[in-house]
């Protein structure tokens, strides 16, 4: 079965460490959690450093994440400013202190990704990075250049340089920017990363370049050749539903709606969640709940589990089980859902949400019947997509 999970994404810190151990040039930097020990991390620095929000999230200088301290004192301040921050919905639970880049000349914007609509990895590059690369990109999107990198040839120092060129790096840092197009390149393929990004790259005063920011996506996928990756996973910040659904081996994420979703097969679920955020408009803004793939072989056992994670979620006021059938015709989906029903009465879970049920494709007709001669008191059936959404947001929102 597919794994909940199919990328990692790690902390600035993180991707900071794994550039250390490959070779990308990076400063000094200590993660901690508590203001006071800002003191001690920016006296190892020298007595000055940058506090920095450790959020998954872009813009924190913006946001005021990202914060310089001239003193051990100004730092503890600083720390206890950005600590407990909400940054565009992510409360920051850590900082880093980092030490500070000798005078910043110019910034830039390096990146490796998998592109999976052109089935090939990617090089971006800019001179034109730092805080406002989402606008360059937008705006000005011939100063990102972008070049396809095959997969077995790699990023040699030749190629870097290729990519640099197009770019129009200055070139005074063409050579410096090549080599940390290599080194960023190596730890792409040795930690099986699916996006590394460095932003910014500073030139500072000494003509060297630094990468000041990473951003590191992990394949999830490679986790089995990837031993030292699982402690790199956020545990303790990581949602319990999504823990508790990862150890089913569900492939759910929980999002901030009302409206529970079960689909099976993972285009169907991403429709149903635009197709009930759409629903909500008309019911007072309610939203999907959650994204929760469970699959071809829908069995009662994945039926309930699923559910079961669902109704366990206190933010659901409603179920939406959208279920195209195919391999698993919707029968066998709808003894599924009465027998989900069932187990969970019978574990003692309080099954009190109700469900809008809409089954089409295989065997729509005989599933239909199996969920009306069920007659369950939570059960509803509306065998339009759109008639269902809309009936399972007008539920959400009565509630
Ligand atoms: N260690 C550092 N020393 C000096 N300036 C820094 C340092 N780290 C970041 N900055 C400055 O702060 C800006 C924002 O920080 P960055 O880490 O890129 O966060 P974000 O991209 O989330 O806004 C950078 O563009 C850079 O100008
Ligand atoms: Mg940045």
């Amino acid at each position: 079965m597919e794994k909940g999970r199919t990328r990692v994404d790690l902390f600035e810190y993180q991707a900071r460490d794994l550039f250390a151990k490959h070779g990308v040039p990076v400063l000094a930097g200590e993660v901690i959690d508590t203001p006071e020990d800002a003191r001690a991390a920016t006296e190892r620095l020298g007595g000055k450093s940058v506090v920095k929000a450790q959020v998954k999230v872009g813009g924190r200088g913006k946001a005021g994440g990202v914060k310089l301290a001239a003193t051990p004192d100004e730092a503890v301040a600083r720390a206890t400013d950005i600590l407990g921050m909400d940054i565009k919905g992510h409360t920051v639970h850590k900082v880093m202190i980092a030490e500070t880049a000798p005078e910043i000349l110019e910034e830039y914007y390096v990146s490796y990704l998998l592109d999976r609509t052109n089935r090939t990895f990617l090089a971006m590059a800019s001179v034109a990075g730092g805080m406002d690369i989402e606008e360059v990109a937008a705006t000005t999107p011939e100063k990102l250049a972008k070049v396809p990198v095959n997969a077995i040839e790699g990023v040699s120092i030749e190629k870097a340089r290729e990519i640099v060129a197009l770019a129009k790096f200055p070139a005074e840092v063409a050579e410096k920017v090549a080599e940390v197009m290599v080194t960023l390149w190596k730890t792409f393929v040795a930690e099986d990363a699916l996006l590394v990004e460095v932003n910014p790259l500073a030139k500072v005063a000494s003509g060297d370049v630094i990468a000041l920011d990473g951003k590191v996506s992990l394949d999830a996928n490679a986790e089995f050749r990837q031993p030292e990756h699982e402690a790199l996973e956020d545990k303790d910040a990581a949602n319990p539903l999504e823990a508790a659904a990862k150890a089913k081996g569900l492939n759910y994420v929980k999002l901030d709606g009302q409206v529970g979703i079960i689909g099976n097969g993972a285009g169907l679920v991403m429709s149903t969640l635009d197709v009930v955020a759409y629903a909500g408009e008309n019911h007072g803004g309610v939203k999907p709940a959650n994204f929760l793939d469970i699959g071809g072989g829908a069995s009662a056992e994945v039926m309930a589990n699923g559910l079961e994670i669902i109704l366990g979620d206190p933010d659901v006021k409603s179920v939406f089980v959208n279920v195209f059938g195919g391999i698993t015709a919707c029968d066998e989906v709808a003894k599924g859902i009465v027998q989900a029903l069932e187990l969970l009465k019978s574990k003692g879970e309080d099954v009190s949400k109700p469900l809008v049920v809409r089954l089409d494709g295989n065997n729509a007709e005989l599933g239909r019947k199996i969920l009306s001669d069920a007659n369950h008191p939570l059960v509803q059936r509306v065998d339009t997509m759109d008639g269902a959404a809309d009936k399972a947001a007008e539920l959400a929102a009565a509630k």
